[in-house]
């Protein structure tokens, strides 16, 4: 599927190289294929001593010879990267173009790129540095087939992958794009506790961590509501009830429901900064 493909990540940072990284170790993509682009002289210094690949600041000279682009920069420098491949006039015909930027929409991005260029949103998550990602993308409508197969590809070297209507995208940047951020707090919440109640603090974040990892197969593998696997731990008058109302007091669930509300609300304003 890649075979004779290049491939251009425009804003190497944290999430770009995830994929670059994935998609190198999935062994569908040689090192030769791809190239990377950053803003400032540091980062570019900095990457190539690292990379097998080039990096630019200038890409200009790459843009008529790539197939795929991945558009990795943060939300409000998507416009003027996209103005840049438009007005280089150097666009291959049938390349196609995945932009992971927040709250930037097919439409905003079909005015700087005209109707003609094929083009899918993404959302994935940090997790996807360890593979352990989950992206969830949707194509513009005349994508082909090749083209979704291609996304598909990319984002499932780095973890799973769901296409949506793109309607669903800032309900799942809020929910899995910032959620480790909410799962880490929550972790570091629950060490701190340990801690309060005598734990060293590494024991208390090894106790943490696996259990998040250990609940988080239990609900993948078990097919259960996660309240039936919560019941499971829960004895009449032992310290689990006391604990889980003890959150209930603090409303837990509905600040956890409202703050995916908030961040759904300011991911859709990201694509106007
Ligand atoms: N981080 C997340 O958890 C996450 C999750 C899902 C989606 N996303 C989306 O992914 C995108 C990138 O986020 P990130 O966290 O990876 O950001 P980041 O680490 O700040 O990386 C952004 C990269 O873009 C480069 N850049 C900026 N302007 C550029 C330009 N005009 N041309 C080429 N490169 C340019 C920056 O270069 P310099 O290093 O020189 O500044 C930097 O390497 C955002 O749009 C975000 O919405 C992020």
């Amino acid at each position: 599927m890649f075979e004779n493909k290049r491939i251009g990540v425009i804003g190497a940072g944290v999430m770009g190289k995830a994929l670059i990284n994935g998609l190198l170790h999935s062994g569908h993509v040689q090192f030769t294929q791809v190239w990377a682009s950053v803003k400032s002289e540091s980062s570019q210094k900095k990457l190539s001593e690292a990379a097998d690949y080039p990096v630019y600041t200038d890409f200009s000279d790459e843009i008529g010879k790539t197939d795929i682009f991945l558009v990795c920069t943060k939300p409000r420098y998507v416009a003027g990267v996209l103005d840049l491949l438009k007005d280089s006039g150097k666009l291959k015909p049938g390349c196609l173009i995945v932009s992971i930027a927040a709250g930037v929409t097919i439409s905003r991005m079909k005015e700087h790129l005209g109707p003609s260029v094929a083009l899918i949103r993404a959302m994935p998550n940090t997790p996807c540095k360890i593979n352990e990602g989950i992206t969830v993308y949707s194509p513009a409508a005349g994508v082909s087939t090749e083209h979704k197969a291609i996304a598909q590809s990319i984002f499932s070297s780095v973890g799973q992958v769901i296409e949506l209507d793109e309607v669903h995208l800032d309900a799942v940047t809020a929910v899995s794009g910032s959620g480790p951020a909410y799962i880490f707090l929550i972790m570091e919440s629950l060490a701190d506790g340990g801690v309060r109640v005598g734990l060293p603090r590494d024991v208390a974040l090894q106790l943490v961590s696996q259990t998040v990892l250990g609940s988080a197969k239990m609900l993948q593998l078990a097919g259960k509501h996660p309240a039936a696997l919560k019941d499971e731990v829960t004895t009449p008058a032992g310290s689990t009830i006391a604990a889980l109302l003890t959150m209930e007091d603090g409303k837990i669930r509905s600040v956890l429901a409202r703050a995916v509300e908030e961040a759904t609300r300011t991911a859709r304003g990201l694509g106007n900064a």
